[in-house]
């Protein structure tokens, strides 16, 4: 593969683009994460009309946000400032127009050059820089348009139900006094909307370009356009900050200003911002050039964790191997990096205040808009747990027998080397290895499709019609004539699978080495979902231009993709000939799905729960290291292979640690995907509850309207109001619930559970030693190997420094990879 040939280059670069990505995300998500308020106070006139951004004044009446009863209505209540003058809305600071100039890196043009009066000033929109090329009202190939968007109507907000300010009386005196905030409020976003969509069409423009073509002139280029747009952001919060916002009473322009004013790390001061960017190139640098020898050849070096000790964790069967590359990986990867880890705790903290966080915790959680994010995924937890549990009895067994009764105790957690990949986040490795019925094998289409002729584009067509034959968007003409779907022979391209926005509302494009095999079928489908989604969203302003929670994205992919590789579907498609109905098959196909999808999730769980302990100073800094073999053994029910301590640092040797991207949207979207799937399928009476001949797992929503009606009314709204609402309103559910995942592994747990009868098996585990020493003298620490490699690979980390700004990239979605 081309791909192997710039390894160094390519991983730490990737790397390094997907974090900006995802640290991004959250900042860009929906917010308002405030603690309940009591009627009293909600009507209390003192709290109307603050100017103040602090969280408190957002509870003011005027943007009733009734989070403890989940109402998240918007009163049209006018409650008055004073009661001598009832209905009369204060504007107690002048509203000053602000650009977030380009011409000024990004900064704003304060010097009104008018003496400060902003209306005069405010720059018309710009028809010169206006894209027509394609109107996309007038496109039949946008199957579904808002009649009532237009590019640049003051007034469009948006399909915003609470935008109730629009076609309101002008001739009371409050309304006047309002609309004249309100307008220049609107003028200020839809003047931002505008540029930013521009700044980040030039930013996804060079970053694509880079990854379709790598070499050292598009780099440059994209590292230039990065700068450039994270500069562009920092101007444009800065003039944000500066717009009052407590006499707004429209939701929407409320929710943008909102969502304008969190930036994250990039609130530092240059100086802070800088060292926090160094700290987590140096962890990166370390992370991704890290290397080992192999097991019983000390003179073959250099294995590094992309493919040679993947495939070692998921291939070899040899315990002493396992466990030799299992602790040489976090020897020369989590070990090395605990010092800069713990300075990038406290600044990564400070970043959140400045935001106006107690800590990163509350900042991380900030997104989802809950009242108590640790509450919600513990009990989410506490639904799936009974199956993990009987999953995790069952594959103890058969390694059990695999490895030994006296490795492999009956009762206790399993060790994490032997799981089939380096942290035991997904299970698949071994699945060839535990297959409950090892004869059946699984459905691979791959031969037919090859059989049939299939070709990349063949394969990206065939997903357009999944969509389109659910009456959803067939994919744009820029989609087609622009987007990568087959590696070029005459250049270097990176391959990971992503999908595009350009943020110009016309052109979207997939980036993938398609291979004609069945993974590539699903992910093309999953890949393409994303598009879905941009095209539904995109006549919604540009901060709204998201997932609804950081999860949602991939949750519809992944829903997608559960019905596209059921085999049912695979038949329809006339890529399965015989009738693979059987008990066996279904058992096989349920289990190779939670041996990766249920095995993952409390992996999840604890990437996250280690760190909002750890912001939020819950947990010392001498305690990181084994505070997280608590969390793994209580959650997972696996232990380290061999004793650690606090000398090491195990977190670290997984990528999402050093680099500091947010995990819970993985546990997130995980169970949301099987709450999108189950209602899809139940309101179009593919699934029944209670009868056997409709089971969850055999739904498959292709050529139903219906499904793709709701796909659309879930995607369309963006992060425009807080996504329990989106959900509520699509689905009805409101919440994040683990009883849909119950319901499609259900055959699955009721074989586990007579399986686990059969043989007798212990649920749950039980503590049987120390995994986890305190002190450093007392723990024996293991040295393998003994040779290692002392050339160090050595690469100038800071050229990658400015990719790690923080910037409003929401618009790359390559969250598969985690
Ligand atoms: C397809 O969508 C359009 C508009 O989005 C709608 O008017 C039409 O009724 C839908 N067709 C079906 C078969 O549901
Ligand atoms: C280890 O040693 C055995 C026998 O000496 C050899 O066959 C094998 O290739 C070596 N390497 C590994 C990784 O097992
Ligand atoms: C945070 O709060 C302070 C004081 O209340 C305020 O001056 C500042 O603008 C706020 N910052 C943000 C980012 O909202
Ligand atoms: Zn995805």
């Amino acid at each position: 593969m081309a791909c192997a040939l710039t390894r160094i280059v390519r991983t730490i670069f990737k790397f390094s683009l997907v974090s900006i990505f995802l640290v991004q995300s959250c900042l860009a998500s929906p917010q308002l994460d405030l603690p309940p308020i009591s009627s009293t106070q909600r009507y209390n006139n003192a709290g109307y009309g603050l100017l103040s951004s602090t969280q408190s004044s957002i509870n003011s009446p005027g943007n009733q946000y009734d989070v403890q009863n989940q109402n998240f209505g918007f009163s049209t209540a006018r409650p008055s400032q004073n009661p001598s003058t009832p209905g009369v809305f204060p504007v107690s600071s002048t509203f000053r127009g602000i650009n977030p100039d380009i011409n000024n890196n990004g900064y704003p043009n304060v010097n009104y050059g008018n003496g400060g009066n902003p209306s005069s000033t405010l720059r018309p929109y710009d028809e010169t820089n206006r894209d027509d090329r394609i109107d996309i009202n007038n496109d039949p190939n946008f199957r579904r348009n808002d009649p009532n968007f237009a590019r640049n109507d003051p007034s469009y907000a948006g399909a915003n139900p609470y935008d109730f300010n629009r076609g309101v009386n002008t001739n009371s005196i409050d309304d006047r006094f309002h609309q004249v905030n309100l307008q220049q409020v609107r003028d200020f976003l839809l003047k931002a909307d505008d540029q930013a969509s521009k700044e980040c069409t030039n930013n996804v423009a060079a970053q694509w370009n880079f990854e379709t073509d790598v070499n050292d002139g598009t780099q440059h280029a994209a590292l230039d356009a990065q700068q450039r747009y994270t500069l562009f952001q920092r101007g444009l919060w800065e003039a944000a900050q500066q717009v009052p916002r407590g006499a707004i009473r429209d939701y929407a322009t409320f929710r943008q200003l909102r969502l304008l004013s969190i930036i994250g790390p990039s609130a530092l001061p240059p100086d802070q911002l800088d060292r926090y960017n160094r700290l987590i190139n140096d962890m990166l640098a370390v992370y991704n050039t890290a290397e080992i020898c192999a097991y019983n050849e000390p003179f073959k070096c250099g294995l590094h964790l992309q493919p040679e000790l993947q495939f070692v964790m998921s291939h070899s069967r040899d315990w002493d191997e396992l466990q030799h590359v299992w602790t040489e990986w976090r020897r020369n990867t989590g070990r090395r990096v605990r010092d800069l880890y713990e300075q990038l705790v406290d600044l990564t903290n400070q970043a959140a205040r400045l935001n106006n966080f107690t800590d990163a915790s509350a900042y991380w959680m900030f997104p989802y808009e809950t009242v108590n994010m640790r509450q919600d995924v513990e009990e989410v937890w506490e639904q799936v747990k009974p199956l993990y549990e009987l999953l995790h009895a069952y594959v103890r067994r058969r390694l059990r027998e695999a490895y030994g009764p006296e490795r492999i105790s009956r009762s206790a957690p399993i060790p994490a080397h032997v799981l089939g990949d380096m942290w035991g986040q997904s299970w698949s490795g071994i699945v060839p290895f535990t297959l409950p019925y090892p004869g059946k094998t699984l459905v691979d289409v791959t031969p037919e499709m090859a059989q049939q002729g299939y070709t990349p584009l063949t394969i990206f067509q065939l997903a357009e019609e999944f969509f389109v034959s659910m009456n959803m968007s067939a994919m744009p003409p820029d989609f087609w004539a622009l987007s990568v779907l087959d590696q070029p022979a005459d250049r270097h391209v990176h391959c990971q699978p992503s999908a595009w926005d350009f943020c110009n509302r016309h052109d979207y494009r997939i980036k993938m080495c398609t291979h004609v095999d069945m993974k590539d079928l699903v992910t093309a489908h999953h890949e393409m979902a994303h598009i879905e989604y941009f095209l539904a969203y995109r006549n919604q302003p540009k901060v709204f231009r998201d997932g609804a929670n950081p999860g949602f994205h991939e949750a519809i992919g992944e829903a997608i993709a559960l019905a596209v590789a059921s085999p049912r579907h695979l038949q329809t498609l006339g890529l399965v000939q015989k009738s693979v109905d059987d008990t066996a098959h279904d058992t096989n196909y349920l289990f190779t799905q939670a041996m990766d999808k249920l095995a993952f999730l409390p992996f999840a769980l604890v990437m996250d729960r280690w760190r909002w302990d750890v912001f939020t100073g819950d947990v010392r800094k001498e305690q990181y290291n084994c505070h997280w073999w608590r969390l793994r053994e209580q959650y997972q029910g696996i232990k380290p292979p061999v004793l650690r301590s606090e000398l090491d640092f195990d977190p670290g040797s997984k990528y999402h640690i050093p680099a500091n991207i947010p995990y819970i949207r993985y546990f997130v979207s995980t169970i949301l995907q099987f709450q999108i799937y189950r209602a899809l399928c139940e309101r179009t009476g593919q699934f029944i509850p209670g009868d056997p001949s409709r089971p969850l797992h055999k739904c498959d929503i292709y050529r139903n309207p219906e499904a793709g009606r709701i796909l659309t009314r879930i995607m369309e709204r963006g992060s425009s109001v807080p996504w329990t609402q989106v959900l509520q309103e699509t689905i009805g559910e409101g919440r994040l619930n683990g009883e849909a995942l119950r319901d499609y592994f259900r055959p699955l747990e009721d074989w586990l559970r007579s399986e686990n009868l059969r043989t007798g098996e212990y649920l749950g585990w039980s503590y049987d030693g120390d995994y986890c020493k305190f002190s450093i003298e007392t723990a024996g620490l293991q040295v393998y190997g003994g040779f290692y490699n002392a050339a160090h690979r050595h690469f100038d980390v800071t050229s990658f420094v400015t990719l790690l700004l923080a910037s409003f990239l929401t618009t790359v979605v390559m969250m598969r990879w985690r």
